[in-house]
């Protein structure tokens, strides 16, 4: 991964896509542990896709000819969650993350961190299902646990599922960005996550 500054990027000929980390703050709890005591604060709700490829990504995809990058990556949400964005676009300049060049296949890639409410991180979860290329492009939309234990079970785990592309340094980009956990916190479950691989 090549990180660009939005000049950089902007300036590149060839395939840009572009993918969002949709998030939401809330009051809920999850359960952490195999015990229903073992319960704790769901830190946000933090949604990825189940991919056509069976690996973990986000919402979003390739730029067309004569898109802008905010034209493409809300037209995608269309196609694959059903987010209406024919009036307002969901995703603006506002959620623009970083950008960088993958080396592996040429593409530039864009991120966007969108914060929506709880009420709407459902409705987007429960309109997924008619999205048109859902069940096609999109098997599934799923949440992201967010807690870190010793036994590596919440985002330990769910770091060591294959993703595609930088989906996974995304996240964790994500994460850090919009402080939904810290950089210890971070760093502590990508450590358990690495030591449960090997
Ligand atoms: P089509 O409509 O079938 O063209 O797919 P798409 O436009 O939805 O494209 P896709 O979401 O697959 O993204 C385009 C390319 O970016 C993929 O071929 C992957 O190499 C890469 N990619 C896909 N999802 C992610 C992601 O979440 N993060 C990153 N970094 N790369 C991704
Ligand atoms: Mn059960
Ligand atoms: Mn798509
Ligand atoms: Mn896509
Ligand atoms: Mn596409
Ligand atoms: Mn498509």
């Amino acid at each position: 991964m090549i990180e660009l500054t939005r000049e950089e990027a902007e300036a590149v000929v060839g395939l840009h896509a572009a993918h969002v980390v949709i998030y939401a703050k809330t009051n809920g709890t999850v359960l952490s542990g195999s015990s229903t005591k073992n319960i704790e604060q769901a830190r946000a709700l933090v949604m990825a896709t189940i991919r056509f490829d069976g690996k973990i990504g986000f919402p979003g995809g390739f730029i067309d000819p004569g898109e802008t990058w905010l034209e493409g990556v809300n037209r995608e949400l269309r196609e694959e969650l059903d987010v209406d964005t024919s009036n307002d676009h969901l995703i603006t300049d506002d959620h623009y993350v970083f950008s960088f060049l993958d080396k592996a296949s040429g593409f530039c890639l864009h991120l966007y961190a969108c914060e929506v409410t709880e009420e709407k991180f459902v409705d987007i979860e429960r309109g997924a299902h008619d999205a048109e290329h859902y069940g096609f492009e999109t098997l599934g939309v799923c949440r992201i646990p967010l807690h870190t234990s010793d036994k590596g079970t919440g985002l330990p785990s769910f770091l060591q599922h294959y993703f595609i592309g930088y989906a996974k340094e995304e996240l964790l980009r994500a994460l850090k960005h919009t402080g939904i956990l810290s950089e210890e916190e971070i760093e502590l479950a990508v450590k358990i996550a690495r030591e449960s691989e090997s």
